[in-house]
């Protein structure tokens, strides 16, 4: 090796090489090394199924080992995404097949599989206010302008929705997706009443914007189950439904899949350059599905995150209340505060942390957290999936102290 080694490539030159879009986005998230962490909206971990899996993976295994631990194709596992078919026929009332689901290394994926799909330099996505900041990121990496459109307590606007989509039309630049998670909304917690669900699909079809249908948090439905999807509500058409298992029974797992109409899929299909997801972890998913075990551990996890959401609910109404309000979610791991005015979620964050509370502060999640409105500077993020009910008391005892803290600061 020669002596300039240890000098090459320094860090300026790695800078000047970067893809433009490097610099267009903001940093990852990352857990807190704060002893409450109420941030990272992550699922409990001692519910997660290893020896539910561990079995799975022997039966898988022991099934087909050569179909495991060899190159599955881009579209994935067959018969998952037949389970996966049978379930979205069986919950939308349509007649969905197989062809018409790709499976991607968690939905994460998925929405980079159909950014990659569909935008292009300055195609224009529109995506709630607020919204998950995953997405604003993905988009943008590929080029895309973000345009917002307004959330209230019960998820996107329609109305709002039209004036945005009728701008884009009489600007000549028409939007190509709408990115929407109807059910259980991170950060909002927002669940979409099914009128505005109709609304939605039939104002996309009007402008022909294609609906990225975020489902992360599905089946975590904490008071029944949610209105139909947007895709049942479109008939399966010009709306890709993304799902995951990383809520249900694990992230680490990075299995998830789009449900689309069978044009749509072959393109994305046609767009993955990975030789395709984890056909051992495919198989050993559909085992665990089959085992008889899934449904009660996903019932299991609905009794817990509905403990969890109403005794942090109760805490901070109990400690909070005169610094916040918050409509109760119907399901997912959030709440989503508003501060009374005069409260600003990053100084309530920074004096959280002094009490040793990670929260998040609303302004992650607006695509442009410098316009004067939609900015989240009034909002923070609460997560109660991850702490049991006692710990999520003291967490939020300690924020109602960091709340008063910075009320009386600003009196
Ligand atoms: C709204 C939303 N979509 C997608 C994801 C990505 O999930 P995964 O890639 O684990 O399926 C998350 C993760 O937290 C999320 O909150």
């Amino acid at each position: 090796m020669s002596d300039d080694s240890e000098s090459a490539f320094p860090a300026a030159t790695i800078e000047a090489l970067l893809a433009p879009a490097v610099g267009r986005l903001a940093p990852n998230t990352s857990l807190s090394p704060l002893p409450y962490d109420l941030n990272a909206g992550v699922p409990d971990r001692a519910t997660l199924p290893a020896a539910g899996l561990l079995a799975a993976m022997q039966r898988a295994l022991d099934a087909d080992a050569a179909g495991a631990l060899t190159y599955g194709g881009q579209q994935g596992y067959e018969p998952l995404r037949a389970w996966i078919a049978a379930r979205e026929s069986q919950e939308g009332g349509l007649d969905v097949t197989s062809a018409q689901v790709t499976l991607t290394s968690g939905s994460a994926h998925g929405i980079d599989n159909i950014a990659a799909t569909f935008v292009g330099e300055g195609d224009i996505v529109v995506v709630g206010a607020p919204t998950y900041p995953g997405a604003i990121r993905t988009f943008r990496a590929r080029g895309a302008t973000i345009i917002e459109s307004p959330q209230d307590d019960d998820g996107l606007i329609p109305s709002a929705l039209a004036r945005v989509l009728d701008t884009r039309r009489m600007t000549g630049q028409q939007a190509k997706l709408l990115y929407i998670q109807p059910n259980y909304d991170n950060p909002s917690g927002a669940t979409l009443p099914v009128e505005r669900r109709e609304a939605i699909v039939a104002l996309c079809r009007q402008h022909g914007v294609l609906i990225v249908e975020d489902d992360a948090y599905t089946g975590i439905d904490l008071d029944g189950p949610p209105p139909p999807s947007m895709f049942a509500i479109a008939g399966g058409r010009g709306v890709m439904r993304v799902g995951t298992f990383s809520k249900t029974v694990a992230t680490g797992l990075r299995v998830a899949w789009i449900t689309s109409q069978p044009e749509i899929v072959q393109k994305l299909v046609f767009m993955r350059f990975d030789n395709g997801a984890s056909p051992l972890l495919h198989r050993m998913v559909l085992e665990y599905l089959r085992s008889g075990e899934y449904e009660p551990h996903v019932e299991g996890l609905r009794d817990l995150y509905r403990e969890r959401r109403d005794a942090s609910a109760d805490a901070l109404r109990e400690f909070c209340e005169p610094y916040v309000t918050f409509k109760t979610p119907r399901g997912g791991f959030f709440h989503w505060l508003k501060l009374r005015p005069g409260l600003d979620a990053r100084t309530v964050q920074a004096a959280a942390a002094e009490q040793g509370v990670a929260v998040t502060p609303g302004t992650g999640y607006f695509a442009t957290p410098d316009s004067a409105e939609l900015n989240g500077a009034d909002r923070i993020r609460l997560v109660f999936s991850a702490l049991p009910p006692e710990e999520l008391r003291e967490a939020i005892s300690r924020f109602g102290r960091a709340l008063e803290q910075v009320a009386s600061s600003t009196r």
